[in-house]
Protein backbone atom coordinates (compact mmCIF):
# COMPACT_ATOMS: atom_id res chain seq x y z
CA UNK A 1 0.00 0.00 0.00
CA UNK A 2 2.60 1.93 0.41
CA UNK A 3 6.13 1.91 -1.62
CA UNK A 4 8.72 4.03 -1.19
CA UNK A 5 11.46 4.37 -4.45
CA UNK A 6 14.94 5.06 -4.63
CA UNK A 7 13.81 8.08 -2.62
CA UNK A 8 16.80 10.92 -2.00
CA UNK A 9 16.58 14.42 -0.31
CA UNK A 10 18.89 17.28 -0.59
CA UNK A 11 18.89 20.10 1.59
CA UNK A 12 20.88 22.72 -0.61
CA UNK A 13 24.28 20.01 -0.94
CA UNK A 14 23.60 17.78 2.19
CA UNK A 15 22.02 14.36 1.23
CA UNK A 16 19.43 13.82 4.15
CA UNK A 17 17.60 11.03 2.32
CA UNK A 18 20.02 8.41 0.28
CA UNK A 19 18.10 6.24 -2.70
CA UNK A 20 15.77 4.81 0.09
CA UNK A 21 13.65 1.89 -0.67
CA UNK A 22 10.77 0.93 1.33
CA UNK A 23 7.51 -0.73 0.66
CA UNK A 24 4.31 -1.01 3.66
CA UNK A 25 2.12 -3.91 3.23
CA UNK A 26 -1.40 -4.33 4.45
CA UNK A 27 -2.58 -4.47 8.16
CA UNK A 28 1.03 -4.17 8.69
CA UNK A 29 2.86 -2.06 11.66
CA UNK A 30 6.20 -1.25 10.07
CA UNK A 31 8.49 0.82 11.92
CA UNK A 32 11.09 3.13 11.22
CA UNK A 33 14.04 3.21 13.56
CA UNK A 34 17.19 5.33 14.02
CA UNK A 35 19.34 7.68 16.02
CA UNK A 36 18.35 11.34 16.21
CA UNK A 37 19.10 13.10 12.71
CA UNK A 38 19.00 9.87 10.68
CA UNK A 39 15.84 11.06 8.70
CA UNK A 40 12.53 9.49 10.08
CA UNK A 41 11.05 12.60 10.37
CA UNK A 42 11.66 13.76 6.47
CA UNK A 43 10.78 10.72 5.47
CA UNK A 44 7.48 11.07 6.73
CA UNK A 45 7.00 14.48 5.46
CA UNK A 46 8.02 13.65 1.91
CA UNK A 47 5.63 10.70 1.87
CA UNK A 48 3.03 12.93 3.31
CA UNK A 49 3.80 15.60 0.56
CA UNK A 50 4.88 18.43 2.48
CA UNK A 51 8.09 18.02 1.29
CA UNK A 52 9.32 17.58 -2.09
CA UNK A 53 11.38 14.86 -2.82
CA UNK A 54 14.96 15.57 -4.93
CA UNK A 55 14.42 12.03 -6.96
CA UNK A 56 12.44 9.43 -6.47
CA UNK A 57 9.05 8.13 -6.42
CA UNK A 58 6.37 7.85 -3.51
CA UNK A 59 3.28 5.59 -4.38
CA UNK A 60 0.09 5.17 -2.17
CA UNK A 61 -2.40 2.29 -3.12
CA UNK A 62 -0.13 2.02 -6.36
CA UNK A 63 -1.00 5.50 -7.43
CA UNK A 64 2.42 8.35 -7.84
CA UNK A 65 1.30 10.55 -5.07
CA UNK A 66 2.96 13.48 -6.85
CA UNK A 67 0.33 12.62 -9.70
CA UNK A 68 -2.75 12.09 -7.52
CA UNK A 69 -2.70 13.84 -4.23
CA UNK A 70 -6.03 12.45 -3.20
CA UNK A 71 -4.70 9.25 -2.32
CA UNK A 72 -3.36 11.25 0.67
CA UNK A 73 -6.34 11.22 1.98
CA UNK A 74 -6.40 7.70 3.11
CA UNK A 75 -3.95 8.69 5.29
CA UNK A 76 -4.12 9.45 9.31
CA UNK A 77 -1.39 11.29 10.66
CA UNK A 78 0.56 12.49 13.91
CA UNK A 79 3.59 14.12 13.92
CA UNK A 80 5.30 16.35 16.42
CA UNK A 81 3.49 19.21 15.79
CA UNK A 82 0.09 17.61 16.70
CA UNK A 83 -2.70 20.31 15.32
CA UNK A 84 -4.38 20.05 18.81
CA UNK A 85 -6.04 23.73 20.07
CA UNK A 86 -5.10 23.48 23.63
CA UNK A 87 -8.18 26.28 24.17
CA UNK A 88 -10.51 23.90 23.00
CA UNK A 89 -12.00 21.01 24.54
CA UNK A 90 -10.88 17.53 23.63
CA UNK A 91 -14.41 17.09 21.77
CA UNK A 92 -14.82 20.25 20.04
CA UNK A 93 -10.73 20.00 18.54
CA UNK A 94 -11.84 16.18 17.52
CA UNK A 95 -15.60 18.69 15.90
CA UNK A 96 -13.75 21.06 14.28
CA UNK A 97 -11.46 18.71 12.49
CA UNK A 98 -14.57 16.45 11.65
CA UNK A 99 -15.78 19.23 10.29
CA UNK A 100 -12.69 20.43 8.31
CA UNK A 101 -12.50 16.44 7.21
CA UNK A 102 -16.28 16.46 6.46
CA UNK A 103 -16.91 13.58 8.35
CA UNK A 104 -20.18 12.05 8.05
CA UNK A 105 -22.21 11.20 11.28
CA UNK A 106 -20.08 13.41 13.39
CA UNK A 107 -20.75 13.09 16.47
CA UNK A 108 -21.12 9.52 16.37
CA UNK A 109 -17.43 8.90 15.15
CA UNK A 110 -16.15 11.54 17.80
CA UNK A 111 -18.02 9.28 20.24
CA UNK A 112 -16.28 6.38 19.20
CA UNK A 113 -13.10 7.73 19.14
CA UNK A 114 -13.40 9.43 22.73
CA UNK A 115 -14.00 6.44 23.67
CA UNK A 116 -11.20 4.04 21.81
CA UNK A 117 -8.50 6.35 22.87
CA UNK A 118 -9.96 6.33 27.05
CA UNK A 119 -11.03 10.43 26.89
CA UNK A 120 -14.58 9.68 27.17
CA UNK A 121 -14.51 11.23 30.66
CA UNK A 122 -12.55 14.36 29.66
CA UNK A 123 -14.25 15.08 26.66
CA UNK A 124 -15.57 18.37 27.79
CA UNK A 125 -11.86 19.29 29.39
CA UNK A 126 -9.76 22.05 27.75
CA UNK A 127 -6.68 20.08 25.80
CA UNK A 128 -4.68 22.18 27.43
CA UNK A 129 -5.01 20.88 30.61
CA UNK A 130 -4.13 17.65 29.42
CA UNK A 131 -0.80 15.57 30.76
CA UNK A 132 1.42 14.44 27.32
CA UNK A 133 0.03 11.18 27.27
CA UNK A 134 -3.38 12.31 27.39
CA UNK A 135 -2.91 15.06 24.26
CA UNK A 136 -0.58 12.60 22.68
CA UNK A 137 -4.30 10.39 22.65
CA UNK A 138 -6.24 12.88 21.54
CA UNK A 139 -3.62 13.38 18.79
CA UNK A 140 -4.32 9.78 17.59
CA UNK A 141 -7.94 10.42 18.04
CA UNK A 142 -7.67 13.19 15.74
CA UNK A 143 -5.42 11.14 13.00
CA UNK A 144 -8.51 8.63 12.86
CA UNK A 145 -11.68 10.88 12.31
CA UNK A 146 -11.83 10.42 8.70
CA UNK A 147 -10.92 6.39 9.00
CA UNK A 148 -7.62 6.28 7.34
CA UNK A 149 -6.14 2.72 5.42
CA UNK A 150 -2.76 4.06 6.48
CA UNK A 151 -1.66 6.15 9.61
CA UNK A 152 1.98 7.83 9.81
CA UNK A 153 3.08 8.33 13.43
CA UNK A 154 6.47 10.33 13.94
CA UNK A 155 7.76 8.79 17.22
CA UNK A 156 4.32 7.95 18.90
CA UNK A 157 5.91 8.00 22.50
CA UNK A 158 8.72 10.17 22.36
CA UNK A 159 8.50 12.12 25.65
CA UNK A 160 5.55 10.39 27.42
CA UNK A 161 6.43 8.62 30.82
CA UNK A 162 6.52 4.82 30.71
CA UNK A 163 2.62 4.28 31.91
CA UNK A 164 1.57 6.84 28.70
CA UNK A 165 3.69 4.87 26.77
CA UNK A 166 2.52 1.78 27.39
CA UNK A 167 -1.21 3.77 26.47
CA UNK A 168 -0.18 4.55 23.34
CA UNK A 169 1.22 1.49 22.03
CA UNK A 170 -1.30 -0.86 23.39
CA UNK A 171 -3.62 1.57 20.99
CA UNK A 172 -1.49 1.32 18.31
CA UNK A 173 -1.54 -2.15 18.44
CA UNK A 174 -5.62 -2.42 19.16
CA UNK A 175 -5.51 -0.24 15.85
CA UNK A 176 -3.85 -3.14 13.98
CA UNK A 177 -5.49 -5.85 15.28
CA UNK A 178 -8.93 -4.85 15.23
CA UNK A 179 -9.40 -2.54 12.39
CA UNK A 180 -6.52 -3.69 10.09
CA UNK A 181 -5.15 -0.07 9.85
CA UNK A 182 -1.63 -0.38 8.25
CA UNK A 183 1.07 1.78 10.76
CA UNK A 184 3.93 3.58 9.37
CA UNK A 185 5.97 4.65 12.89
CA UNK A 186 9.13 5.88 13.76
CA UNK A 187 11.04 5.52 16.89
CA UNK A 188 14.37 6.00 18.08
CA UNK A 189 12.96 3.44 20.84
CA UNK A 190 14.52 0.10 20.08
CA UNK A 191 11.93 -1.92 22.98
CA UNK A 192 9.17 0.15 21.20
CA UNK A 193 9.77 -1.04 17.54
CA UNK A 194 10.59 -4.63 19.28
CA UNK A 195 7.36 -4.88 21.06
CA UNK A 196 4.65 -3.48 18.34
CA UNK A 197 6.38 -3.79 14.90
CA UNK A 198 6.37 -6.62 12.63
CA UNK A 199 8.67 -6.01 10.52
CA UNK A 200 11.56 -2.76 11.08
CA UNK A 201 14.07 -0.67 8.80
CA UNK A 202 17.02 0.48 10.76
CA UNK A 203 17.82 3.87 9.07
CA UNK A 204 21.09 5.82 9.65
CA UNK A 205 22.64 9.15 8.21
CA UNK A 206 19.72 8.93 5.39
CA UNK A 207 20.41 4.88 4.24
CA UNK A 208 18.30 2.15 5.34
CA UNK A 209 20.98 -0.28 6.55
CA UNK A 210 18.75 -3.03 7.05
CA UNK A 211 15.32 -4.19 6.75
CA UNK A 212 13.77 -7.54 7.83
CA UNK A 213 10.71 -8.68 10.04
CA UNK A 214 11.63 -8.32 14.10
CA UNK A 215 11.10 -12.11 14.11
CA UNK A 216 13.64 -12.72 12.09
CA UNK A 217 16.16 -10.14 12.95
CA UNK A 218 16.29 -11.13 16.58
CA UNK A 219 17.35 -14.70 15.13
CA UNK A 220 19.59 -13.48 12.72
CA UNK A 221 22.82 -15.10 11.11
CA UNK A 222 25.90 -13.58 12.98
CA UNK A 223 24.44 -14.75 16.31
CA UNK A 224 26.54 -17.26 17.84
CA UNK A 225 25.24 -17.82 20.77
CA UNK A 226 23.76 -21.20 22.40
CA UNK A 227 22.04 -22.47 24.91
CA UNK A 228 22.32 -25.49 26.70
CA UNK A 229 20.66 -27.17 29.45
CA UNK A 230 22.09 -30.21 30.73
CA UNK A 231 20.26 -33.59 32.06
CA UNK A 232 22.20 -33.86 34.85
CA UNK A 233 23.01 -30.26 37.10
CA UNK A 234 25.61 -32.04 38.80
CA UNK A 235 28.28 -32.21 36.11
CA UNK A 236 27.94 -28.24 35.55
CA UNK A 237 31.32 -27.82 36.44
CA UNK A 238 32.73 -30.53 34.28
CA UNK A 239 30.65 -29.27 31.29
CA UNK A 240 32.17 -26.01 31.84
CA UNK A 241 36.00 -27.51 31.67
CA UNK A 242 34.92 -29.43 28.63
CA UNK A 243 33.75 -26.12 26.91
CA UNK A 244 36.89 -24.40 27.74
CA UNK A 245 38.83 -26.72 26.30
CA UNK A 246 37.19 -26.29 23.30
CA UNK A 247 38.71 -24.07 20.63
CA UNK A 248 35.60 -22.51 18.87
CA UNK A 249 33.87 -21.42 22.17
CA UNK A 250 33.97 -18.45 24.29
CA UNK A 251 31.92 -16.44 27.14
CA UNK A 252 30.77 -19.64 28.86
CA UNK A 253 28.88 -18.62 31.79
CA UNK A 254 26.07 -19.99 33.78
CA UNK A 255 25.02 -21.70 36.85
CA UNK A 256 23.47 -25.23 37.70
CA UNK A 257 23.54 -26.63 34.49
CA UNK A 258 22.25 -24.18 32.28
CA UNK A 259 24.95 -22.51 30.28
CA UNK A 260 25.50 -20.13 27.38
CA UNK A 261 28.17 -19.33 25.29
CA UNK A 262 29.33 -18.51 21.85
CA UNK A 263 29.96 -20.66 19.07
CA UNK A 264 32.22 -19.74 16.18
CA UNK A 265 32.45 -20.74 12.40
CA UNK A 266 33.09 -24.87 11.82
CA UNK A 267 30.78 -27.13 13.80
CA UNK A 268 27.26 -26.59 14.93
CA UNK A 269 25.73 -27.59 18.21
CA UNK A 270 25.15 -30.42 17.40
CA UNK A 271 28.59 -31.45 17.30
CA UNK A 272 29.16 -29.81 20.07
CA UNK A 273 26.15 -31.64 22.09
CA UNK A 274 28.37 -34.77 20.80
CA UNK A 275 31.47 -33.69 22.84
CA UNK A 276 29.65 -33.04 25.86
CA UNK A 277 28.12 -36.34 25.41
CA UNK A 278 31.22 -38.14 24.69
CA UNK A 279 32.46 -36.61 28.40
CA UNK A 280 29.16 -38.67 29.76
CA UNK A 281 27.56 -34.82 30.38
CA UNK A 282 24.03 -35.39 28.66
CA UNK A 283 22.59 -32.39 26.87
CA UNK A 284 18.52 -32.24 27.89
CA UNK A 285 18.35 -28.90 25.83
CA UNK A 286 20.05 -26.61 23.37
CA UNK A 287 18.65 -23.92 21.15
CA UNK A 288 20.49 -20.41 19.82
CA UNK A 289 20.24 -17.56 21.90
CA UNK A 290 17.65 -14.98 20.36
CA UNK A 291 19.21 -11.50 20.22
CA UNK A 292 17.39 -8.87 20.77
CA UNK A 293 17.23 -6.25 18.41
CA UNK A 294 19.53 -3.85 20.68
CA UNK A 295 22.13 -5.82 20.07
CA UNK A 296 21.30 -5.85 16.36
CA UNK A 297 20.66 -1.85 16.03
CA UNK A 298 23.73 -1.75 17.73
CA UNK A 299 25.83 -3.98 15.46
CA UNK A 300 24.52 -2.12 12.51
CA UNK A 301 25.26 0.94 13.80
CA UNK A 302 28.48 0.28 14.12
CA UNK A 303 29.54 -1.36 11.09
CA UNK A 304 28.49 1.73 9.83
CA UNK A 305 30.64 3.78 12.30
CA UNK A 306 33.47 1.98 10.96
CA UNK A 307 33.68 2.12 7.41
N1 LIG B 1 14.48 21.83 6.32
C1 LIG B 1 15.72 21.35 6.50
N2 LIG B 1 16.80 21.97 6.01
C2 LIG B 1 18.04 21.45 6.17
N3 LIG B 1 18.31 20.33 6.83
C3 LIG B 1 17.28 19.65 7.36
C4 LIG B 1 15.93 20.12 7.23
N4 LIG B 1 15.10 19.23 7.85
C5 LIG B 1 15.91 18.27 8.35
N5 LIG B 1 17.20 18.51 8.05
C6 LIG B 1 18.37 17.67 8.42
O1 LIG B 1 18.11 16.36 7.96
C7 LIG B 1 18.61 15.39 8.87
C8 LIG B 1 17.51 14.42 9.20
O2 LIG B 1 16.56 15.06 10.02
P1 LIG B 1 15.23 14.37 10.53
O3 LIG B 1 14.51 13.78 9.37
O4 LIG B 1 14.49 15.36 11.33
O5 LIG B 1 15.82 13.21 11.43
P2 LIG B 1 15.09 12.33 12.53
O6 LIG B 1 13.62 12.58 12.45
O7 LIG B 1 15.48 10.92 12.20
O8 LIG B 1 15.67 12.74 13.85
C9 LIG B 1 19.15 16.15 10.05
O9 LIG B 1 20.54 16.21 9.96
C10 LIG B 1 18.51 17.51 9.92
O10 LIG B 1 19.36 18.50 10.45
MG1 LIG C 1 12.30 13.23 13.88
Amino acid sequence: MLEVRHLTKRFKDRVVLDDMDLTVGEGEVFGCLGPNGAGKTTTMRVILGLLRPTSGDVLLWGERASKNAAVRSRIGVLLESDGIYPRLTAYDNLDYFAQLYRVRSRKARIEELLEFSGLSDRAQDKAGTFSRGMRRKLGLARALLHGPDLLMLDEPSAGLDPEAQKMVRDLIVKLSTESRISVFLSSHDLDEVQRICGRVAILQRGRIRLVDTVKALQSSTGNNGIEIVLTDPSLHDEAVRVLHACDDVSDVVGAEGRLSLNLYEGRGGAALAAVLESYGIGVEEMRRSRRSLEEVYLEVVRQEAEQ
